[in-house]
């Protein structure tokens, strides 16, 4: 029998944790061979939530479930950890600023970046989905020096499989004709959806659509704001998607993406298409032998480098406050 490895979820017994959990309990990150310890991290209120969520994943007699442990600390919950998905977060309230909320986070995600560091298993991954995700996941990595850039990533999957979904619908091909879509920037309504590389069925998705009218008024807007419209309508942020979005990610980062295809993956720019090094950032992304790399010389046209430019910009202004809090050592 394989050996076991160790998942920890923080934020276990919250809506996403909640389907996240039975997702990778089921073996779909690491397939049908591979047991799983789940390791849920919760806050001391939420602790008695995770408990039954604990309860339910064992009545659902997983065969692949090795275990399940509940922790109300960072250390115990990374202890020896192989994969995290960070969902824990501290939302927005009402009246709170931008820099309240990256401040509240900051205090989250720069102990948890340490305990991840001291602790976590050296070949841990990390993908943080916890908002604002993409400096939530520069505040960890800058705690947790130790650990590889490329480990530690932040989601936009999400909003790739939405552009997916939205270009589907519009030309009426099924999702999995449509590949190379990109989602570049930070994981807000700054995004920035790109189909100028998109193919369907193997043809380019500017050939069957040249309506650039449709691609700037509805296209781009409404997958970038697709979060907030589904807040309208459930009373509550995206939960099933989110999940699934997270395990599509953790998924594609230990068997590879589809030949010919490419994901989009936030993670510290190495300088490509002229983003600041360092800056986690999405990319178009291919996972190869395990690891993330950006895709190459796409060429990006005026149209398009308008909006990477706004996004980037949004991401270094919400750096420049960590930075300022004192949240981002080394960075
Ligand atoms: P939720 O409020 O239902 O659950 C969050 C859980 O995290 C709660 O149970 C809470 O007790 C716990 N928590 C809070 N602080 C914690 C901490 N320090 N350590 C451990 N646990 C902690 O929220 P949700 O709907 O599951 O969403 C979680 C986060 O994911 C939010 O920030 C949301 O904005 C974000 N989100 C991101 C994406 C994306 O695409 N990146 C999509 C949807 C939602
Ligand atoms: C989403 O994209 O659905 C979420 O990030 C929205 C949110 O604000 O939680």
């Amino acid at each position: 029998m394989t050996q076991a490895v160790n998942v920890t979820i923080t934020g276990g017994a919250g809506q996403i944790g909640y389907a996240l959990a039975f997702r990778i309990a089921h073996g779909d990150v690491f397939g049908p061979e591979v047991p799983v310890n789940l390791h849920l991290l919760e806050i001391p209120a939420g602790v008695r939530a995770a408990e039954g969520v604990a309860m339910e994943l064992d009545d659902s007699a997983f065969p692949l479930l090795n275990s399940v442990h509940v922790h109300d600390n960072a250390r115990s919950a990374f202890d020896g950890t192989n994969m995290v998905a960070f969902v824990g977060a501290r939302p927005r309230s009402k009246g709170m600023e931008r820099a309240d909320l990256l401040e509240a986070n900051g205090g989250i995600f720069g102990p948890q970046g340490t305990a991840l560091g001291e602790h976590a298993a050296p070949d841990v991954r990390a993908l943080v989905i916890g908002n604002p995700a993409n400096t939530n996941a520069a505040i960890l990595a800058a705690h947790a020096p130790d650990i590889p850039a490329g480990r530690i990533t932040a989601m936009t999957r999400l909003d790739h499989n939405r552009a997916v979904a939205m270009l589907a619908k519009k030309t009426g091909a099924p999702a999995a004709a449509i590949t190379r879509m990109s989602i570049w920037g930070n994981h807000s309504p700054t995004q920035y959806p790109d189909l100028f590389h998109a193919l369907i069925d193997g043809v380019p998705a500017t050939e069957k659509i040249d309506d650039h009218e449709w691609v700037a008024q509805e296209f781009v807007p409404r997958v970038a704001q697709r979060g907030t419209e589904i807040i309208q309508a459930r009373g509550a942020s995206s939960a099933a998607s989110a999940a699934s979005a997270t395990i599509d990610h953790l998924h594609d980062w230990v068997h590879g993406t589809p030949k010919g295809d490419w994901t989009s993956v936030a993670m510290p720019s190495d300088g490509s298409y002229g983003v600041p090094e360092g800056l986690m950032c999405s990319f178009p992304m291919r996972s190869i032998n395990g690891e993330w790399e950006i895709v190459q010389g796409l060429e990006i046209s005026d149209f398009s480098q308008g909006y990477i430019d706004i996004s980037v910009e949004e991401l270094k202004q919400e750096l420049k406050i960590v930075e300022e809090l004192g949240f981002t050592p080394g960075l």
